[in-house]
């Protein structure tokens, strides 16, 4: 069954480490992501994008795709469903299809027009218990449409933002969505810590979660962050592993074309990753 992502992040900041939120394109990244998250005994929420809604033909495709893998598999950990960078439309078909976490990304509105349709937002999540994460600043770069310039959040306005009742909240730091440009100057650890000052125990999400060196994860974690996101890596992982399968000549060998073979190699590399990241963030045997 899913759940709202509320209780996993609240004992991820008591238990000092962080739940992955690694999006979802299809069945194959679904299925390798709630299998590792079992394997792991570790929670995991699931991000759906609104251009990978769009792609897998909606997000009442996506929900029962999940709920019905999750009972099929016997996955027992923790999992939500969430919204990722959710329009304010979007945010209103994810609650109809079944989701249980959304995010509303007010961060390219005016700050009195943010709070005005997250409070509105937080109302209508909690009303039907889910969980809502709300974003002040900005992450760099660019995720299935959705850009950013990746300004550093003002800590007065994430403590308005926090204030209003949302379960999580994303800040931009300097992160950026995608791969980290060779003269990217780091995560902006003094703004983080003045965020965490003024918001408490509320869960701090980082976006942008490839890429960033572990010592820089580990840093952010003791400041307040449980929840990382994390998408290119997997991508680039199915990547890779699906390029050498062809270029080894794989797919032209006995039955190597069938999709079940020539997605395999990819399938293992999200595995892999995932695995890497649980443990990294530390959520591992804390479902
Ligand atoms: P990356 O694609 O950089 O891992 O970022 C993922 C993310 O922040 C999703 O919101």
């Amino acid at each position: 069954m899913l759940v709202s992502a509320t209780e996993m992040l609240k004992k991820a900041v008591e238990g000092h480490y962080a739940v992955g939120q690694f999006n979802i394109n299809n069945l194959e990244w679904t299925k390798a992501i709630l299998l590792t998250a079992q394997e792991n005994n570790s929670p995991v929420i699931l991000g759906v994008s609104e251009g990978a809604g769009k792609y897998m033909t909606g997000y009442k495709t996506v929900s029962a795709m999940v709920n019905a893998m999750i009972e099929e598999l016997n996955i027992t950990v923790p999992v939500a469903l969430h919204l990722d960078h959710g329009s304010y439309a979007g945010c209103y078909k994810c609650v109809k299809a079944g989701f249980s976490s959304i995010m509303f990304d007010g961060s390219h509105f005016p700050i009195e027009e943010n709070i005005e349709k997250t409070t509105e937002l937080v109302h209508v999540a909690h009303n039907l218990g889910l969980s809502i994460e709300a974003e002040v600043g900005s992450i760099g770069g660019e995720e299935d449409g959705v850009v950013g310039a990746g300004e550093i959040a003002d800590p007065e306005e994430c403590k308005k933002i926090a204030d209003l009742g949302v379960d999580f909240l994303a800040a931009g730091i300097g992160n950026i969505h995608g791969k980290y440009p060779e003269n990217w100057k780091g995560l902006d650890f003094d703004a983080l810590a003045k965020i965490k000052e003024l918001v408490g125990d509320l869960p701090l999400v980082l976006h942008g979660g490839t890429g960033i060196p572990e010592d820089m994860i580990k840093k952010a974690i003791s400041l307040g962050v449980a929840k990382i996101n994390v998408n290119t890596e997997c991508q680039l992982y199915f990547q890779e592993a699906t390029r050498k399968y062809i270029e080894e000549g794989k797919d032209l060998q006995g039955k190597g074309f069938d999709p079940r073979k020539l997605l395999a190699p990819g399938f293992e590399g999200i595995k892999t990753i995932v695995k890497e990241k649980m443990e990294l963030f530390g959520s591992v045997n804390k479902a």
